[in-house]
Formats: structure tokens, C-alpha cells, sequence
């Protein structure tokens, strides 16, 4: 991405923005403004470079995450097989029939902090003889006024063929957190064969039939522990990278699915974690059985409102979010000192904006937020910089699927909705699988004063592109409150039949669906006329675009 100049901005905002509308210009007046390669219409520039392609977009980079935390599970996703909610065997349909279409290809289950204190063995056989076990977020105060509630003490009626049922259902790979915290590198392994033991072959196979599954699950993805620096085990690099070994080498067997180990990797930017867990792993020639890295990042603003969040907080949680950019890279650079070939890949397993908890939630949905526009353009933001990072990340998990931090949907009893985020998530659906494409794009940088009175600069446009069976997708955000960005987009190396857009955003940017207005943010479809391989679009301030050009022979 590169910025032009204030002055070369005010060069080419000759005409005023009332000439044009919403959506893209007459082809008239855009072919009398093309002169000298450029138009003069525009105050912001893209240029698609269809003959750059940088890598495959990992369908997994638009992957979730389910942990047994607040309502996440119960009340989100577990209804019960007896409910009055209408579900498929227990699972909330509503929850199926909306997440299906996203194509979700990844699920991570079960946690998080959750997962290091979780043994798998509690969650399997007769659900009626599962014990109740207490949680590991039991004690957060918000929660211990509210009783003996599964979130506090949890009943293990979700367990691992409940949550195979949810996969399956929604169409996604499991990826599987193991506990390194509390227990031994056996119980683990056994967990794999449960899983994908053959039919018959072992007892753990037999029990896995009991559930309902004769048939090995094929789980591929295993975290290797989580956050091992923090509520994973307090544990130094070094300590956690002989951790790491005793998991994943040697006794692990595979029962013919090959297993892709995901590394508990740095809180943020903290590169010496990275650095010293990959030079000890190094050492004893372990990479080779390393799949991922995972990476965490949530981004906050200072005064941590969900909704109530004035201009400055708009900048600045957009800017915290924008460090997933410089996150990527720098761990990208230390990886490489031990695994010259990036055998290693990033694996965003945790993202999101999380503020406060909001008080129109149910109170036992601990971290339980409402998601904005604000938050639509953190989702398109990070699934950009993730799609023009195709090449480095391999797999991404917001933070979390229903009902916590920057949660796609929010359901309480028959109550469900989608959030601003899920709709970002459906636009974006058509990069899966795509080929990135090196994308220059070019806005005047907007500029504000943060929350401690310092001047600060923000990009004025983040985006990416992709090409995929003929139709080359461009997604874009503008984060201006006010200012509408007229930006011409030509696409080079390929011509274009015909176009299409989409745009999410709102008059008001606290805008957010409710259970009683669950349509109040949705995106908007808009007409746009093919004249040769450069338009003109107006993104409006505060919104997220995605235009969809499909190529000629
Ligand atoms: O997503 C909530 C928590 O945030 C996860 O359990 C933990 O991994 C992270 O700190």
C-alpha cells in the first residue's frame, strides 16, 4: 500500500464530490475525466495487478473459534436435543443454516484457556454419566454471582462428538486444542486415537462408535497447548519448547491422517518468544513436524466502549487493529532465522476487537459484546491484510463464533442474530481459495488526535484482491468518519465484462442489530457500469466495499 502526498491529493480533487453519486460515475463523464492515464474524478487510487499473483488464499484464513467460555457453547451452540429451539440433534439450527454459507473451513475447539484445563475424557460416552467439572473461567466475577450455570460448572453435555456433529454440519475441519498445562503428553495421544483410530481397531475406537461414530474423524489440526507464555503454563520459550517436543515427537501416531502440530506461539509482539522457541526446536531437528505458529491479537481502544465510543475511539481501534500488518511481518522475519524455507506457517489462531462487556447481553455471556460497524471494519481490515499475507498465514480464528469479544452472531434461548461482522464475512466469502493479487492502492492519509492528545495519521484505504474462476474480487475499507473516497480502480493485465459491489455501512457508525432490529446494519448491493478495465466507485465514509469484476475471454 503506498500514500500519495498532500499536494498531488489536492492536484487531482478538482472536481467537487457532489458530481457523483453513490456507486460508480456515468461512463460518460469517467471517460472525459481518464485523461493522462489518470482520472481526475478520483481522490484515491487502486490498481489491481492481475499478472502478480502472491499466493493462494488458505480457505482456513476465514476460520472460527468455539471455547467453553461464557455463551459461547451453551446457549450459543448446545440447545439440547429436548429444546423448544428449534436444533439438529442439540446444536442450534439457526446457528447452521446462517454459518453454512459462509464456508467455513476451520472450527478450533475447545478453548483457549479453557482447552488446558479441559480433559476430553470427561465429554465422552452417555451424556447422562458425564461428569460436571468446574471451569476455568468459574471464578471471573462477573459469573460468580450467577449460580451453578454450565458456564461456571461445566456439564460436558458438549463434548467431542457433539462438536464433530457441529463441523460436519457447518461443513468445516476440526482443529483440536490440547491441554500441555495439566496433563501428560499420553493423554493427548490418546485423544488422537480416539479420534482417528480405525473402525474397531482399538477400545477408544469402540467408545468413539458408542458416541454414534463408528468412523474415524480424520482430525488433521492439534494446537499444541495455548497462550503456553500466559494461562497456558506460565512457562519461559525454552521450557515450553521441550514441552512442545514431548507433545508432538515420537509417540504420536498418525492412523494415516497426516497431523499438522500448531505451536503456541507469542503474546503480540513479543519476539523473543518466537525467537527462542524456534532456535530450540531448531536444534533438535523438531520443525519438521510443525505445522503452525499460532499468533494472538486483539485489538482495543482506551476507553473500551462496544457502543458508546466517540470519533477518537473509531481511529484508534482502528489502528490497533492495523498492527495484525507489522505482527505478520516481524514474526514472519524471526521464523525465518531458524526455518530458512518457511516450512512453518502463521497461524492467526485468536483475533478480534475486544471491549468491555455490554450491558444489553445476557450476563452470564461473559465477554459477551455488541459489533458495529466499527467492528465491520476491523473484520474487512484483518481479512485483507490476512489475504495480502496469503503467502505467510495459513490458517486465521476470529475470537469467538456466537456471544463473545467479536462474535459473528448473538443468540440468548430463541433470540439469534447476525452482527455487522458475519456480514463482512459473507462478502469476503469469495476470496477462499483465491489467488491474491499484488494490489497498490493509493489515499490521502487521514490524520487525528488519540486519546492522549498526541496527532496521529491513519492509512486512508486497506484492501486486497484476489482472482478466482474468472472473477477477480476487490474488497476495501475507508475508516473516514465523514469523507467519502472517489476511487478509481483499473484493473491491469486482464478485461473486464462486467461489474458488481457491495457495500456495508451505516448514517450512524454505533449502528448494530439487535434482537427486536436485527437488520439494521446489512450490506447494500449497487449498480455499476463496465467501461473497459477503470471505474470510478465512491466508498462511503466508514464502510466496507467489495466490487466484483468478472473477466473477458
Ligand atoms: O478468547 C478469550 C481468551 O483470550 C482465550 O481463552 C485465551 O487464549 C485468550 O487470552
Amino acid at each position: 500500500m503506498t500514500d500519495i502526498g498532500r499536494r498531488e491529493f489536492l492536484a487531482r480533487t478538482v472536481v467537487p464530490s457532489s458530481v457523483l453519486a453513490i456507486g460508480a460515475v456515468p461512463a460518460s463523464a469517467l471517460a472525459r475525466s481518464l485523461t493522462r492515464g489518470r482520472s481526475l474524478l478520483a481522490d484515491s487510487h487502486v490498481d489491481v495487478l492481475i499478472g502478480e499473483p502472491i499466493a493462494t488464499i488458505a480457505p482456513e484464513i476465514y476460520g472460527h473459534f468455539v471455547e467453553h467460555l461464557g455463551g459461547v457453547v451453551y446457549d450459543g451452540i448446545w440447545v439440547g436435543e429436548q429444546s423448544k429451539i428449534p436444533n439438529v440433534g442439540g446444536i442450534r439450527k439457526a446457528l447452521i443454516d446462517a454459518l453454512r454459507p459462509l464456508r467455513p473451513a476451520v472450527v478450533r475447539w475447545p478453548g483457549g484457556c479453557f482447552a488446558d484445563a479441559y480433559d476430553w475424557r470427561d465429554g465422552v460416552g452417555p451424556r447422562e454419566k458425564r461428569p460436571r467439572r468446574t471451569n476455568v473461567w468459574a471464578d471471573d466475577e462477573r459469573l460468580r454471582a450467577l449460580g451453578n450455570i454450565p458456564a461456571r460448572f461445566e456439564p460436558n453435555s458438549f463434548g467431542t462428538n457433539e462438536f464433530m456433529r457441529f463441523v460436519r454440519a457447518v461443513g468445516a475441519q476440526p482443529y483440536f486444542g490440547a491441554n500441555l498445562r495439566t496433563q501428560p503428553a499420553s493423554v493427548f495421544h490418546q485423544w488422537v486415537e480416539y479420534c482417528n483410530s480405525p473402525v474397531g481397531s482399538t477400545t477408544l475406537a469402540e467408545l468413539r462408535a458408542q458416541g454414534g461414530d463408528p468412523e474415524p474423524f480424520g482430525v488433521r489440526y492439534w494446537g499444541v497447548g495455548n497462550e503456553s507464555w500466559g494461562c497456558g503454563g506460565n512457562f519461559t520459550p525454552d521450557e515450553y519448547a521441550a514441552e512442545y517436543r514431548r507433545f508432538s515427537t515420537w509417540a504420536v501416531q498418525e492412523h494415516g491422517v497426516p497431523l499438522h502440530f500448531i505451536g503456541a506461539g507469542p503474546s503480540g509482539g513479543d519476539y523473543e518468544w518466537t525467537r527462542r522457541f524456534f532456535d530450540q526446536v531448531n536444534r533438535r531437528g523438531d520443525l519438521g513436524r510443525m505445522w503452525g505458529w499460532a499468533l494472538h491479537h486483539y485489538c482495543s481502544a482506551p476507553n473500551g466502549e462496544a457502543v458508546a465510543f466517540d470519533n477518537t475511539a473509531w481511529y484508534e481501534l482502528l489502528a490497533s487493529a492495523d498492527k495484525m500488518e507489522s505482527l505478520i511481518t516481524g514474526h514472519w522475519q524471526v521464523m525465518r532465522e531458524a526455518d530458512r524455507d518457511h516450512h512453518v506457517k502463521l497461524v492467526v489462531d485468536e483475533w478480534g476487537a475486544w471491549h468491555k462487556q455490554t450491558t444489553n447481553v445476557d450476563p452470564s455471556h461473559l465477554f459477551g459484546q455488541q459489533s458495529t460497524v466499527r467492528d465491520a471494519l476491523v473484520a474487512g481490515l484483518t481479512l485483507d491484510t490476512f489475504n495480502r499475507h496469503a503467502d505467510k498465514v495459513a490458517m486465521a480464528n476470529v475470537a469467538q463464533l456466537v456471544n463473545t469479544i467479536q462474535s459473528l452472531f448473538l443468540a440468548h434461548d430463541e433470540q439469534f442474530l447476525v452482527t455487522p461482522t458475519y456480514h463482512v464475512f459473507a462478502m469476503y466469502t469469495p476470496h477462499q481459495g483465491g489467488q491474491s493479487l499484488r494490489t497498490l492502492i493509493s489515499a490521502p492519509r487521514l490524520a487525528y488526535t488519540d486519546s492522549e492528545k498526541k496527532e496521529r495519521t491513519l492509512w486512508g484505504m486497506a484492501g486486497s484482491a484476489s482472482r478466482k474462476d474468472g472473477v477477480v474480487t476487490l474488497t476495501l475499507t475507508n475508516p473516514h468518519l465523514t469523507q467519502p473516497r472517489d476511487t478509481e480502480i483499473v484493473l491491469r493485465g486482464g478485461s473486464v465484462r462486467s461489474i458488481s459491489a457491495m457495500t456495508l455501512s451505516h448514517t450512524d457508525v454505533h449502528a448494530h442489530n439487535t434482537f427486536d432490529a436485527p437488520r439494521t446494519v446489512t450490506p447494500e448491493t449497487t449498480a455499476v457500469p463496465t467501461v473497459g478495465n477503470a471505474i470510478v466507485h465512491r466508498l462511503p465514509p466508514a464502510s466496507v466495499t467489495r466490487l466484483q469484476f468478472v473477466l473477458g475471454a
